[in-house]
């Protein structure tokens, strides 16, 4: 039993406009809470379908502190599960890719099918029944060739994100990519810390010289990326119209999707504005084509060159922790050392991520001061940041209210583990296969998004105060 008390309170106690009450960025609490009301209950990018090898194989990874894993069948059909094995516990396949057939758990030998069903048990007594104990599903989603997971019973409406994100992101075929470097960041911060600085560039001049040379900083904020009237939006467009992409935007409860021009004669976020990869992952030679930015309230954000896709995500892992893994994705057909260079391709969000993990690191010291008081954000270069507190607050409010059956919590103690999914209909777990699609690279720059048109309002989706 947890006292969602202290929650409910400093919620309640929240000043909007204003960066969170202490306790929410350093309390073991409200990690706890985060794990189960906001990573629990929301849709996880996890990674992209060429991560896992084909015709049978699976991508683990752990979400919080909660292993799952994605498998694929020799038909193409993703399912997803919580990875831990029905005997007594133990995580079944190690975080990562693997191209097996059968899951085997290491401990006593259990093995599943990638459809999660238990196919042999060794010496069980014979009143054991192995179709009671196959792997938990989860639900499991694939656009364009990027795979996301959700370990809530009923998670967010997902049609309405699948139809803004599908059109602009297929024209990158990420089904036809390759993960081509892979890093992670151990940052001493909250990870709402680490998504507030994510989402915005009023730091970014300063912060982030490197970047400057190519990302559009003083575009990227107050809602002003698109401006109409700009020739030079026009002859962006224009270029998108020849290349037969979409450019957006898209903004919905949890997600923000736009194509967005980089500053004039740069087309790729690299450290010299040049391509790092000669193999295009989109159609055509013309790499001028901007950037897709896609991201999903909690954790990740992805940015989508001509050349390649970077992808960002922040996951907790202690109360004051939070592990950034970067991801880059090429065309398959490129050659490390003939189309491209690791070293190149990774060096500008290599620098970058670690410019913000600092700007995190001491954020978080200075929040955990006896004289820390919540600070208002800048409303033309934070809008971003203003939209993810708001939408925490909303999304945490909610999960206490149904806990609870109250509009605030406050003042109520109720037990809020996740509630058991021992037996989940069949449907759940499974995706269709493949799509076409490449993807993604990581802003963490809070692009402003024209709010006027596109607003999401898919039925039964989560609805914020802001979103629109
Ligand atoms: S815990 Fe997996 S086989 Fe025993
Ligand atoms: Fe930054």
């Amino acid at each position: 039993m947890r006292d969602l008390s202290m929650i409910a309170a400093a919620l309640a106690e929240r000043k909007p406009g204003h960066s969170l009450p202490q306790l929410l960025y350093n309390s073991p609490e409200a990690y706890e809470f985060d794990l189960e009301a906001i990573f629990g209950q929301s849709w996880i990018l996890a990674g992209f379908a060429c991560e896992i090898p084909r015709p049978r194989g699976y991508l683990a990874l752990t979400i919080g502190r909660s292993p799952v894993v994605i498998t694929r069948d020799r038909d193409g059909a993703f399912r997803a599960f919580f990875n831990s094995c029905r005997h007594r516990g133990a995580q079944v396949c190690p975080d990562g890719p693997g191209g097996k057939a059968r899951l085997t758990c290491p401990y006593h030998q259990w093995v599943y099918g990638l459809d999660g069903r238990l196919v042999h048990a060794q010496n069980m007594q014979p009143s054991f029944r192995p179709d009671e104990h196959g792997l938990k599903p989860i639900h499991v989603e694939e656009v364009a060739g990027a795979l996301f997971v959700s370990l809530a019973e009923t998670p967010p409406a997902f049609d309405r994100f699948r139809a803004d994100l599908e059109p602009l992101l297929a024209p990158h075929r990420l089904n036809e990519a390759k993960l081509a470097h892979q890093n992670t960041l151990v940052e001493k911060g909250n990870w709402k810390l680490v998504m507030e600085n994510a989402r915005e560039c009023y730091h970014c001049a300063v912060g982030h010289p490197e970047l400057a040379l190519t990302f559009p900083i003083a575009e990227a904020k107050g809602g002003q990326f698109a401006k109409e009237g700009d020739p030079r939006h026009a002859a962006f467009d224009a270029r998108l119209a020849a290349a037969g992409l979409a450019k957006g935007p898209f903004l919905g409860p949890w997600w923000q999707v736009e194509r967005f021009p980089l500053k004039e004669g740069q087309v790729s976020l690299t450290m010299d504005g040049r391509p790092a990869v000669t193999k295009l992952m989109i159609a055509g030679d013309d790499p001028d084509v901007g950037s897709l930015r896609w991201a999903i309230e909690p954790h990740s954000f992805c940015h989508s060159t001509a050349d390649t896709t970077v992808y960002f995500s922040a996951m907790p892992t202690a109360t004051g922790e939070t592990v950034v893994t970067c991801k880059w994705l090429v065309h398959q057909d490129a050659v490390e050392g003939v189309d491209y260079d690791v070293e190149r391709l990774t060096a500008l969000w290599n620098i970058t991520n670690q410019q913000d993990r600092d700007l995190v690191e001491l954020n978080q010291r200075g929040v955990n001061s006896l004289g820390y008081t919540p600070g208002p954000y800048c409303e033309d270069g934070e809008d971003y940041v203003i939209r993810f507190v708001d939408w925490y607050c909303d999304k945490a409010e909610k999960f206490i209210a149904a806990r609870t059956g109250s509009d605030t919590g406050i003042g109520t103690s109720i037990d809020w583990r996740p509630t058991a999914m021992d037996v989940l209909p069949a449907a759940i777990g499974t995706a269709v296969s493949p799509a076409p699609g490449l993807a993604a690279v990581p802003s963490e720059i809070g692009l402003a998004l024209a709010f006027a048109a596109d607003v999401s309002t898919a039925a039964g989706a989560e609805q914020r105060p802001d979103a629109s």
